[in-house]
């Protein structure tokens, strides 16, 4: 801004009655001479969440509060000081609402939910009717992201000039919520009902030029001096005599809408929310702004959001939100240090995990080295990753050139000579401690200095591992998810000897190739498969207590799980799971109805969809109840003394949930963890866990710590000689229902 031109408001910016009393007190400090204290207190000033200056006939009020301009409680009251002041001054003829972020503002303060405080006056959406009602006409200069009740706040406007980068979305249906500032009656008043709908149930932002198309924007700026274009263009409004705009002069067009687009829109999304409580009410606003008129509609937004913000949908998904963001944070390391730099990344086997690893690097520009041991097997993992691209391409994903340009970074060798210059190698051979030894022993003769060398083992000791090499402090465990080119999570297993710098590198490596990091400790099965074990031990055991294993799935399903357990061991392969096993047998050999029907089942060759059978028969895409597996429980049960009974689903829910969560609580005791949400992270980002539960970890403290004791005991206590072995509380869930607390309020060494 052109600081000669502002009138005598341009400092004038303390807005809340706090700064202003601050500002009275730095005067007055000024007055009695303290040097040195006052510039802190006019920092302070500075900073207040929001500025205000006068320029012209324009006053321009800017949200300032790093990093996202939250709106909550106190910035909200300082742009309702300053929409005051600029309206009862009479030189001011138009107000531009800008930041001083890099974004311009990611909506309600989301920590405000479960407090009174995101209601306190002035609530967001009270202050936004007033802006609405507003008699000169406010300008949104939209620097970058503006979502949620950010978005919405420029909806309110009147008119919105922004950047080219800018992006403009409703994500509230994210966090168990729709926007409840007037987003679901405002937009289809300016949109129309379909993209309305479309973009507050997906929660998608749009960028500019989208924006600008659908009447959203009314200018797209260069961008060479963004504030002064925005305050050009509210000039350019008052000398046009340009009117103020309210949305409820207007009505949502129908004119273009089918009779049928609300009943076909439900079921087009009926899979992907199933079992979702928000998307249903956010369609339910947007059928109320067609038939309301605007304060009416409001009201009934209100409503709406009123019924999903008190949900326990709302908190786990809000809980999730938080967690992404906590788990980057690793107690007692600075994120900010000295990080290597990677440039060129080798990958040791290009089996199903090698190709899906090395095509996360090269879609993040980063060049590859595939090393096999062999050239048709080269030539299969190859060709494997190219038919990957290629169905992306069809599907329209991406580019030919831009598949091309990743192929061209993925490089295939049969050498370790060729892995000298690379910054860090991922190791994905067979789940085979030799074979692993043997790899790292070489990777240390060859490898420069600093390369870190990471394994993506799934159960073995990356200790263990470690020791092969001169080199400890430079081994790490990436364990990635199949298909590792598509699944978010990326456990990060920090080993005993891992540097700090490593471990910093790698978090901010999973970034770059846009996964979500999960740190584990070292433990046989890291957080995720450690965890899933229980759970997969409980479902097979109910089956041979008697329960179908569709009854098993169904149940599982109803809960939220993307796949019911026989299904996914299927998928996954019971062989899989049964070498997987072999590492743990010396703790289970006083179980023999451990995981009995799996053995026997792999025993038989039947190892799943690959074979034809498992649990299930597969007849093409159909998957069929095989009555010899239900004979084969009921033959082993009596074996083993089972008496086989009718078992109802929530017993199969308890039993299954409850001891992964016992195991849960036994890994952030010793460590394995650093907090409760990171096991969450993992189950809703690795393993299909419901989302809008939140994690196992949130839902036990949903359902409170004292009820899933409770249960545990009853079965430890009812189900004999396998209720002993299995259903022993973990000390820290005693310790927390004890104090009262939950697994939230746990962080390790707390
Ligand atoms: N409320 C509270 N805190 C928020 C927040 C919000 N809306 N958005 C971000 N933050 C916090 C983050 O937790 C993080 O805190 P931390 O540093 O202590 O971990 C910090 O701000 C920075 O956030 P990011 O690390 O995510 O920063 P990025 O630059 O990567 O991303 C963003 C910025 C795109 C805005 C991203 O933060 C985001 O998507 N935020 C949430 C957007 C959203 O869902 N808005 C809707 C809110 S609900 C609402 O508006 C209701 C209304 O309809 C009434
Ligand atoms: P895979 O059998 O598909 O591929 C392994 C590849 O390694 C084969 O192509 C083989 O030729 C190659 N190989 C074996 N020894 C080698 C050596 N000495 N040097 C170079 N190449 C060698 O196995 P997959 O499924 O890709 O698993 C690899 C690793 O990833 C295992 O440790 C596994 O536990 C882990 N993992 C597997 C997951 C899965 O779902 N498949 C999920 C997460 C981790």
């Amino acid at each position: 801004m052109n600081t000669n031109t502002l009138s005598i408001h341009t400092v004038n910016t303390a807005i809340t009655s706090y700064d202003f009393k601050l500002l009275c007190f730095a005067a007055s400090l000024w007055a009695f001479d303290y040097p040195f204290r006052f510039p802190d207190i006019v920092d302070r000033i500075m900073t207040a969440l929001v500025k205000y200056e006068v320029q012209g006939p324009v006053a321009v009020i800017t949200l300032n509060s790093p990093p996202v301009n939250g709106l909550g409680n106190g910035l909200r009251a300082g742009l309702l000081e300053a929409y005051e002041t600029a309206t009862q001054d009479k030189a001011v003829k138009a107000m531009v609402i800008a930041s001083s972020a890099k974004l311009f503002c990611g909506g309600a303060d989301i920590s405000e939910f479960d407090s009174d405080k995101a209601f306190a006056k002035p609530d967001l959406p009270s202050l936004l009717v007033t802006f609405e009602a507003s008699q000169k006409p406010l300008i949104a200069a939209i620097n970058g992201v503006a979502l949620g009740g950010g978005m919405e706040l420029t909806l309110a406007c009147d008119y919105r000039i922004a950047l080219p980068q800018a992006k403009l979305g409703l994500p509230e249906v994210n966090l168990g919520i729709l926007p409840g500032a007037g987003g679901t009656q405002r937009l289809p008043r300016l949109v129309g009902a379909q993209k309305a709908t479309q973009m507050i149930t997906s929660g998608v932002p749009i960028g500019a030029q989208e924006a600008l198309e659908l009447g959203l924007l009314d200018k797209i700026a260069t961008g060479n001096n963004f504030l002064e274009e925005a305050i050009a263009y509210a000039n350019a409004l008052i000398e046009s005599n340009a009117p103020v705009k309210t949305c409820a002069d207007l009505s949502v067009d129908t004119s273009d809408l089918p009779s049928d687009f609300f009943a076909e829109f439900r079921k087009s999304i009926a899979r992907r929310t199933k079992g979702f409580f928000a998307p249903e009410r956010c369609i339910q606003a947007v059928e109320a702004a067609i038939a309301l008129p605007l304060k009416e509609g409001l009201e009934k937004e209100n409503q709406l959001f009123q019924e999903c913000v008190v949900t326990p949908q709302a908190r786990a998904q809000q809980h999730l939100f938080f967690a992404q963001r906590a788990a980057g944070r690793i107690p007692g390391l600075d994120p900010k240090m000295a990080i290597r730099d990677i440039k060129k990344v080798g990958i040791i086997g290009a089996g199903t995990m090698g190709g899906g690893i090395a095509m996360n690097f090269a879609n993040a520009g980063i060049e590859v080295k595939l090393l096999e041991i062999k050239g048709d097997a080269l030539e299969r993992g190859l060709n494997a990753i190219k038919k990957n691209y290629e169905i992306s391409a069809k599907r329209g994903k991406l580019t030919q050139a831009q598949m091309d340009a990743n192929l061209a970074l993925i490089q295939g060798t049969l050498s370790y000579d060729d892995l000298g210059d690379v910054d860090m190698v991922i190791e994905a051979v067979f789940e085979n401690i030799d074979i692993k030894k043997s790899v790292f022993k070489q990777l240390d003769a060859v490898c420069k200095p600093g390369a870190i060398l990471a394994t993506n083992t799934s159960y073995l000791d990356v200790d263990e591992i470690a020791a092969q090499t001169k080199r400890p402090e430079d081994v790490i465990g990436l364990h990635f998810f199949s298909p590792a080119n598509v699944m978010k999570l990326l456990e990060i297993v920090r080993a005993t000897k891992t540097a700090d710098d490593v471990l910093v590198t790698v978090l901010k490596t999973a970034q770059r190739i846009k996964k979500t990091p999960v740190v584990s400790g070292i433990c046989w099965g890291f957080i995720g498969n450690r965890m899933f074990e229980p759970y997969g031990r409980e479902a097979t055991r109910l089956v041979l207590e008697g329960a179908a294993p569709a009854q098993v799935d169904k149940a599982l399903t109803d809960f939220g799980w993307a796949m019911g357990f026989c299904s996914v061991i299927d998928l996954a392969g019971i062989d899989v799971g049964f070498f997987a096993r072999e590492g743990i047998r010396d703790q289970l050999a006083h179980d023999p109805s451990y995981q009995v029907l799996c053995d026997q089942l792999n025993n038989m060759g039947r190892f799943g969809q690959k074979t034809g059978r498992g649990f299930y028969i597969y007849e093409g895409r159909d998957r069929l109840e095989d009555p010899e597996v239900i004979e084969m429980s009921s033959k082993t049960a009596q074996e083993l003394n089972i008496t086989q009974r009718e078992i109802s689903d929530k017993e199969i829910i308890e039993r299954t949930i409850y001891s992964m969560i016992n195991e849960g609580a036994k890994i952030l005791e010793e460590g394995v963890s650093y907090r409760s949400s990171d096991i969450d992270l993992v189950f809703t980002n690795g393993y299909g866990f419901p989302v809008h539960k939140g994690g196992p970890m949130q839902y036990a403290d949903e359902v409170g710590l004292d009820n899933v004791l409770a249960a545990i005991k009853k079965y430890q206590s009812e189900l004999g000689s396998h209720g002993d072995n299995w259903f022993k509380p973990a000390p820290l869930l005693e310790k927390l229902v004890a104090e009262g607390k939950s697994f939230k309020d746990y962080q390790t060494g707390s």
